[in-house]
């Protein structure tokens, strides 16, 4: 996740003199763990990485199973739960489990598509005092509910975003860019504003599930670099504005030389200071920083990697299976430099990315170290200088899928 933000609100610092001082370089007691408690959902969206759908799926773990989770998760030093899916509103407990959390002292959020926040339940949302509840809303009207495959739910999910917003609680719109939507970008941004809603993450897609499926639909790079332009420039005019919204970007850590470029361009003085903070920040962070529980109790090292375990919470404590670096992916996620190959080996930007996001070249190739084919970044603006042919996105098809990881 990179917050665009943040950095940009530490660059006006910067700008109105402050002190180029690095913070100390503070590492999180534990990850951010994404869990997926459910995987039903009334939607079937065309990119959806869980490939949920409106069925039941047997043995997920049950209430009692999830609260002795979550007490190790504790003892872990996890800070931050967000609940998802499927549709976490579907769990009968979700109410038991999100306040059980909050009052546990986690920051909990709500990754909802928003369709089913009612004024009937309202109140008990509100009631739970979420940190955070992040509504996906992948374009306007007609745009949303063809990606989302239900007419009328972009209605809903904007009364579930209304009501939220009423009842005081902080809620933020989340969009994944595609080919079908991206074109739409500004117009969110304006629905945001005029909605009053507090946060915008942007998503890049990643290549699981539907969204592999349908990779072909994928930004390309040149949308992309519009997409991050038109985010970095809305949030610095916030910024002097005196607006406080956030907006954040996820699943491509190329991002954060994007915005260091975008620096470069404009305040070239405080170049050095913010490359030395976006390489504190270090790019991407699955199997280190971010981790997932499916509705199963598998673990994975981020929620696109759902086609590989490292374990499951019913026969070991999720405490352990996250140290184990005897697991091959888990070994060269958490170490020191990523063992990447390609384009990505030979970047001179890699201590801010990390490598940029692994799923996708597994997807491609079968190996999870191979260059990410989503990186927009020119050739010559990564420093790479012997022009070789970049690895492309060749649609999906049952014959190309790899059966396994391959550690070459
Ligand atoms: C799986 S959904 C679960 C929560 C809820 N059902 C929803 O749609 O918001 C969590 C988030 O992941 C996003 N997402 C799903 N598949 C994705 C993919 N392949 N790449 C990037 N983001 C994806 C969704 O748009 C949504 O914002
Ligand atoms: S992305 Fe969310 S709303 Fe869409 S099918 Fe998946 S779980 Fe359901």
């Amino acid at each position: 996740m990179f917050r665009i933000s943040q950095y940009m609100r530490e660059l006006e610092k910067q700008v109105q003199g402050a002190d180029a001082i690095l913070p100390p370089h503070c590492q999180p007691p534990g990850p951010v763990v994404i869990w997926n408690l459910i995987r039903r959902c009334n939607l079937t969206c065309k990119h959806c990485y869980s490939i949920s759908a409106d069925r039941d799926f047997p043995g997920e773990l049950s209430t009692e199973e999830v609260f002795s989770v979550i007490d190790d998760l504790k003892g872990f030093g996890v800070p931050v739960l967000i609940l998802s899916g499927g549709e976490p509103l579907l769990r009968p407990d979700i109410f038991d489990i999100s306040k059980r959390a909050q009052a546990m002292g986690f920051y909990t959020g709500l990754s909802t598509n928003g369709t089913l926040i009612t004024d009937e339940n309202i109140g008990r949302i509100a009631e739970v005092g979420y940190d955070y509840v992040g509504v996906s809303i992948d374009g306007i009207r007609d745009t949303h509910d063809h990606f989302r495959r239900r007419k009328g739910a972009f209605d809903e999910s904007m009364n579930g975003i209304r009501l939220c917003r009423e009842d005081g609680i902080k809620v933020g719109m989340r969009f994944t860019i595609t080919m079908d939507n991206a074109h739409e970008l500004p117009q969110l941004l304006e629905l945001m504003e005029r909605e009053s809603v507090d946060k915008f993450y942007l998503s890049h897609l990643n290549y699981a599930g539907r969204g592999n499926r349908n990779r072909k639909d994928d930004a390309h790079h040149q949308v992309s670099r519009h997409a991050m332009k038109l985010l970095f420039d809305t949030c610095w005019n916030d910024i002097q504005a005196g607006r406080h919204r956030e907006y954040v970007t996820g699943n491509n850590d190329a991002d954060g030389v994007y915005l260091l470029f975008w620096i470069a361009e404009r305040f070239p003085e405080h170049l050095d200071y913010m490359r030395a903070r976006l390489e504190q920040w270090g790019g991407n962070s699955s199997g280190v920083n971010v981790a997932n529980i499916d509705n199963l109790g598998n673990v994975h090292p981020d929620t696109f990697w759902w086609d590989y375990n490292l374990g499951n919470v019913r026969e070991r404590p999720f405490s352990e299976i996250w140290q184990d670096t005897g697991d091959p992916l888990m070994a060269g996620l958490k170490a020191r430099h990523r063992p990447v190959k390609g384009r990505c080996a030979e970047c001179s930007h890699f201590a801010i990315c990390g490598g940029n996001t692994r799923v996708r070249a597994w997807q491609l190739t079968g190996d999870p170290w191979q260059e990410d084919p989503a990186c927009y970044l020119s050739d010559e603006e990564i420093g790479v200088t012997e022009s070789r042919e970049r690895l492309r996105v060749v649609p999906y098809s049952r014959r190309t899928i790899p059966t396994k990881v391959v550690f070459k």
